[in-house]
């Protein structure tokens, strides 16, 4: 199953040009490689403390399940029906449909959302950089968690380190992005997905051997509804979309390049199985050191650099070991970044200009947006709007409002606007209960519950 991809990039151009990526599981390993990154190594542990442990993981679970996988696999399969940027694929589908307009401002939506994400994306891949020194120099040797706090707390009180770490990583994902430099691209994350994850595996290992093992996992999955409320919700609905990559135009991207032939069922699961068994391990891992430690669950964004600084300090070889984690959560950032700011410079390039103006064009905004993120960790911590950071702000807008309204209209716009035989020709699901059941959630359950969940949370 090669997968045709233009040299240059992920241009608009029709494949067929060169054929870069290769292999059937080229494809599944792209997604995935957009999909994993900080959103499950970082966000997903973060935010799960924050709104107190297993509720949250349940209704997330259920987001991925009942909308993330569905609206997935038609985002990829508007990518490939279209087979151009996000932006001009959405107004030829809209078109080719004969449906409303307004769907086509969902490519809109996308390139903005990617900006945006972008910006405090690199920021946090930022502090992945900076660790790889910190833990490197053996700093944390034996560190107990009021050290950790301590270390963290040195960064986030410095503009300037944070500001040039994610000047870099922003270097690092525009060059990416300019050259599309695919076959460099494409052999990290065949090595490093595979890294990733035997490490966790190791370190799920050793959260086993923890006094705070066994409080963790009940903290993740000991169910109990009683404590989910309506931010939690939102909070799950809009993660399920950050962690797929979905709503915004960036798996769609990617799907213009999947190859006639290619079961997007069989990707989709693949990719979104991977992507949440990452985040539980990570879960698992980190709030077993959060309790054998006795750190604070609900730390917030600074949970990942607290925790593990700790467990590593606390294993022979930690050194190295913690070393090489940092650089590959800083890897896997970095194929998640590459595909954010696809949708927008793939659109400047479909409008003629080069590859490399649009690249810079939308990294140096992102990086200028980022600036705010560096900032709402010092200089403006006590800068609210609506009682948020910036970077709190940027963080709700996209997650938890742009990407599920990109997600409902794709949903409604493939369960609605398509024929079902357009659908069915473009899905190849071999058994019919399937498709009618996929086809099922996506006309009702999906766009129902995405609606619910906006309402419920407005309204409490
Ligand atoms: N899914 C990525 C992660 O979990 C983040 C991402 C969001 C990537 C949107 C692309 C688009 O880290």
């Amino acid at each position: 199953m090669p997968l045709y991809i233009k040299e240059n990039g992920m241009s608009h151009k029709r494949r067929g040009t060169h054929s870069i990526w290769k292999g059937r599981w080229t494809f599944i390993l792209a997604a995935t490689g957009s999909a994993v990154g900080l959103g499950n190594i970082w966000k997903f542990p973060y935010i799960t403390g924050e709104y107190g442990g297993s509720a949250f993981v349940l209704a997330y679970l259920l987001c991925i399940l009942i909308i993330g996988i569905p609206v997935m696999m038609s985002e990829i399969m508007l990518g490939r029906d279209g087979r151009m940027s996000p932006i001009k694929t959405m107004q030829t589908l809209t078109h080719k449909y004969s449906s409303p307009r307004i769907f086509a401002a969902m490519g809109w939506i996308g390139a903005v959302s990617g900006f945006l994400i972008l910006s405090f994306y690199s920021v946090v891949a930022g502090w992945a950089l900076v660790y790889i020194g910190k833990m490197a120099s053996g700093m944390f040797v034996s560190a107990d968690a009021t050290f950790a706090g301590e270390a963290l707390g040195v960064l986030h009180a410095s503009p300037v380190t944070q500001l040039i770490a994610h000047t870099v990583f922003m270097i690092m994902t525009g060059v990416v992005v300019a050259l599309g430099v695919h076959k460099g691209l494409e052999r990290s994350i065949r090595f490093l997905m595979p890294t990733l994850f035997i490490m966790l595996i190791a370190l799920f290992g050793y959260s086993l051997t923890t006094p705070g093992f066994e409080q963790s996992w009940n903290y993740l999955f000991g169910f109990t509804l009683e404590k989910i409320n309506s931010e939690a919700l939102i909070a799950a609905l809009g993660h399920a979309f950050f962690t797929l990559s979905i709503g915004m135009g960036a798996i769609m991207a990617y799907g213009a390049y999947l190859p006639d032939k290619a079961h997007i069922g069989k990707t989709v699961l693949i990719a979104a199985t991977l992507d949440t068994v990452i985040a539980l391990m990570a879960g698992v891992v980190i709030f077993s050191v959060v309790f054998s430690y006795g750190l604070a669950p609900t730390a917030g964004p600074g949970l990942l650099f607290e925790s593990l600084p700790i467990a590593f300090g606390s294993l022979p070889g930690g050194v190295i070991i913690g070393t090489a984690f940092f650089v590959l959560v800083a890897i896997a950032s970095w194929t998640s970044a590459i595909s954010m700011a696809e949708p927008a410079v793939a659109w400047a390039v479909d409008k003629g200009y080069s590859r490399i103006v649009a690249t810079s064009v939308v990294c140096l905004v992102a990086w200028t947006l980022g600036i705010g993120t560096v900032l709402s960790f010092n200089e403006w911590a006590d800068t609210k709007f609506f009682g948020l950071t910036v970077f709190e702000n940027i963080d709700f807008i996209t997650a938890n409002i742009l990407m599920p309204l990109g997600g409902l209209m794709l949903a409604v716009f493939v369960g609605w606007f398509m024929s079902k035989e357009a659908v069915a020709k473009q899905m190849r699901i071999r058994s019919e209960r399937v498709f009618i059941t996929w086809r099922f959630i996506l006309r009702y359950l999906s766009p129902l519950a995405i609606f619910a969940v906006f309402i419920y949370g407005l309204t409490n």
